[in-house]
């Protein structure tokens, strides 16, 4: 048995309650862990809204809040291999089992063992921010020295892109508030604020030609500004909106697999990659985390600790 906080019906964050829940049984491929730290993701009040039900519509209510989880796994089932009973893990919950929970479940071919050396507040936020960074630049597999835009460069993906690429030697510049000024430069990105002016000929002025890819995680009319700055429209990568296909762009292509895990793990080990929390909160204040980040105004990641 476990406390979990999850709602019973869709609809706004007054909907949210907790409750107890007992430890769910694993399915042939998944495991059950003791969560240590949960990542909070804009994605995880789309689901308890409603809004993307084509992904939870046929999930048994009460479904739980979050989608990635690091912790210690109880047990696994049938078909699961290369995860044992102990081993530390990091992974992708089952939908609806969610992870702001004492105990859930994770799909076990999207879950990885983890370093000794990396704590799982870090770990709790490779599968989401972490793998879709390095998705997106995979899928654009840009040469050292090409240009890249990352469009909402402040928030848990858009840091971690711009670490990422930074590594594979491209010339980042990044568009965020104000408040993201200083978190940015440390990633040694250039960075325009897009509430002081024009942002689109600010940008220009770094890339008149354009860039050589751009990255969305904002998506809406701000991506539909940005758009025309990159060189060819299939150089266009959103990894929030869909519609980016009506500009001549793609959506990130997700891999969701063990090995995607593994490499942002080891980015974090070799201190390559840090995923920027700028807080963690016990369990009984996960309302608060995801309140921030459905103002869709956070900044780097925001961690459930349930140690706190
Ligand atoms: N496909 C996938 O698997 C996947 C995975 C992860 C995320 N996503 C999606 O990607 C998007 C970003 O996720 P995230 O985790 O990075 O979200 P986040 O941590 O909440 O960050 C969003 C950032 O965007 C900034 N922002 C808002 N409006 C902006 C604008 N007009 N111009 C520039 N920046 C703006 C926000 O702060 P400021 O405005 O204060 O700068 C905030 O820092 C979400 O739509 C999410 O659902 C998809």
């Amino acid at each position: 048995m476990s406390t979990a906080l999850g709602y019973r019906t869709f609809g706004s964050a007054d909907v949210q309650e907790f409750f107890d829940r007992p430890d769910p049984s694993p399915g042939p491929a998944e495991v059950l862990v003791r969560v240590a730290a949960a990542g909070v993701n804009p994605l995880d009040h789309l689901l308890r809204s409603g809004h993307v039900r084509a992904l939870n519509g046929h999930v048994p209510f009460p479904q739980v809040l979050g989608m990635e989880a690091a912790g210690v796994v109880l047990a696994v089932g049938d078909e699961v291999t290369g995860l044992a009973v102990g081993d530390r893990v990091t992974g992708f919950a089952l939908t609806g089992a969610g992870t702001y929970a004492g105990t859930t479940l994770l799909l076990a071919g999207s879950t990885a063992r983890i370093p000794d050396a990396l704590p799982e507040t870090w770990a709790a936020t490779i599968p989401v921010a972490g793998t879709t960074a390095l998705d997106v630049l995979d899928q654009l597999a840009l040469p050292a020295g090409a240009s890249l835009l990352v469009n909402g460069i402040g928030g848990g993906v858009g840091l971690a892109v711009a670490q990422l690429a930074r590594d594979r030697g491209l010339v980042v510049v990044g568009t965020g508030g104000a408040g993201k000024r200083e978190r940015v430069a440390a990633t040694g990105a250039a960075f325009v604020d897009y509430t002081a002016g024009d942002v689109v000929d600010r940008l220009r002025a770094h890339a008149p030609d354009g860039f050589d890819a751009v990255v969305d995680a904002v998506g809406g009319d701000s991506l539909r500004g940005v758009a025309p700055l990159a060189a060819k429209p299939d150089a266009l990568v959103s990894v929030g909106d869909p519609s980016v296909t009506e500009l001549g762009g793609a959506p990130v292509q997700r891999r969701l697999d063990r090995d995607g895990l593994e490499r942002v793990a080891a980015l974090m080990v070799a201190g390559r990659l840090d995923p920027n929390i700028t807080a963690t909160y016990p369990l009984a204040r996960a309302g608060e985390a995801l309140a921030l980040v459905e103002s869709r105004h956070a900044s780097g990641k925001l961690v459930i600790d349930m140690r706190l």
